[in-house]
């Protein structure tokens, strides 16, 4: 038996391992990056699907194009537009969650020993995809207004060969919560343009804003025009309707998500027409706006509990980014603190994160972590935090 060279560099890690210990249900958790269970629509969907025709009911049980179930193409168009997002030229795909989006443009543009230009720190499941087809990974740094533009350059001159694709979270960044300046986000545009590079931008939570004045900020890179880049814009359903309706979605030129579609065909021939079904509705019926109008308030709540526990309990030196919007927060420590000693030690105090080296595209870079405020039962949050800071009290005096 001899298993692929890309199943070899695949690293069931060491993460995997703590997040398995922080499972125990008495543990406050801030582990997960998902919307608590109480907060999912099941009242409304139970009410749309009850009104759907039989026939469509039918069509939800049965296979669909790859590309997509067609009237949801039509609905996700529609809202794509009104979010500013110029769709005429443009191809669209739905995909099996954003997850298999990164994943199908990386199949489609990686070759073992290419090169991928990600954000530092990264999302886990973009580095693990690149990392999966045997690419190289090189990151810059980001700070409160995202990807540090002298960081990035000094990059770029110093590749012999430019990296084929380009990796950003701009809103709500997992792991880190920031979100991109307008002037960021086209000094970044300007730096790729006319590379060859193809930019994924990768935008699960850029909806979830706290604040109004916040949201011109959410508009996106694929919608500004004067540059030359191409841009596969990846969107989900999965931090609004919720992850387990796996649904997600790529807008790009055509000649890209076409490849994809045809990429996606020998992988899973279509996205669940179930799921489809009940996003379309969801649509079609402007079901969605309201139900956004709810989330907000709960996740700024749930935020501001968090920043405000953060504030009154973590010992000097200890620094934290604050969110406008999205689901997470992200604690460095001081000196290059290691941050798995202190998930030890709160796991003993009863809570856990996800430690920094997970978003880390060297994997090592330790002295950070990030907790999500999203999932842990409101009540439970600022309990969790002092257990958090008693357990960082414990190395940085
Ligand atoms: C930045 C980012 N991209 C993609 C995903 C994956 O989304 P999905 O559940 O739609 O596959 C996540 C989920 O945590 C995410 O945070």
């Amino acid at each position: 038996m001899e298993f692929s060279k890309a199943s070899l560099a695949m690293r069931s890690s060491e993460i995997r391992r703590l997040m398995a210990l922080a499972a125990d249900p008495s543990i406050i958790s801030f582990s997960g990056g998902m919307p608590n269970n109480s907060l999912f629509p099941i009242d409304e969907v139970d009410a749309l699907w009850s009104k759907l025709p039989r026939k469509v009911k039918e069509a939800a049980f049965q296979y669909g194009p790859t590309s997509g179930y067609p009237a949801l193409l039509e609905s996700l168009r529609a809202y794509l537009e009104s979010r500013g997002i110029p769709m005429k030229d443009k191809g669209l795909i739905i995909t099996t969650g954003a997850q298999q989006g990164i994943n199908l443009i990386s199949k489609i543009f990686l070759d073992e020993g290419d090169t991928v230009l990600t954000e530092s720190p990264s999302f886990i499941g973009g580095l693990a995809a690149f990392r999966s087809y045997m690419a190289q990974i090189i990151s810059a740094p980001i700070d409160d207004e995202g990807m540090i533009i002298s960081e990035l350059k000094g990059l770029l001159d110093k590749e012999a060969k430019m990296p084929k694709l380009a990796y950003l979270c701009p809103y709500f960044q997992n792991p880190s919560g920031i979100i991109y300046s307008q002037e960021r986000k086209r000094q970044v545009l300007d730096l790729l343009s006319g590379t060859g590079i193809v930019m994924i931008e990768d935008d699960p939570y850029g909806e979830l804003w706290f604040d109004e004045a916040d949201k011109p900020l959410t508009s996106t890179m694929i919608g500004m025009s004067g540059h030359n880049v191409p841009i596969c814009y990846v969107g989900t359903f999965a931090k609004i309707l919720g992850p387990g309706m796996r649904l997600g979605y790529v807008v790009g030129p055509k000649e890209i998500v076409d490849r994809l579609e045809l990429a996606k065909q020998s992988m899973d021939a279509c996205t669940s027409t179930y799921t489809q079904v009940i996003a379309d509705a969801y649509l079609r019926e402007n079901a969605l706006s309201p139900y956004l109008d709810k989330m907000r308030p709960t996740y700024k709540r749930r935020a501001t509990i968090m920043l405000d526990a953060l504030a009154a309990n973590m010992p000097d030196g200890v620094t934290w980014t604050k969110p406008r919007g999205g689901f997470y927060v992200w604690v460095t420590l001081p000196n290059g603190l290691d941050s798995t000693q202190v998930f030890q030690k709160a796991l003993d105090g009863g809570a856990a994160f996800v430690i920094g080296s997970a978003f880390a595209p060297d994997g090592i870079k330790n002295d950070s972590f990030r907790l999500a405020f999203s999932h842990t039962p409101e009540d439970r949050i600022e309990e969790g935090v002092k257990i958090v800071a008693e357990a960082v009290r414990q190395f940085v005096k």
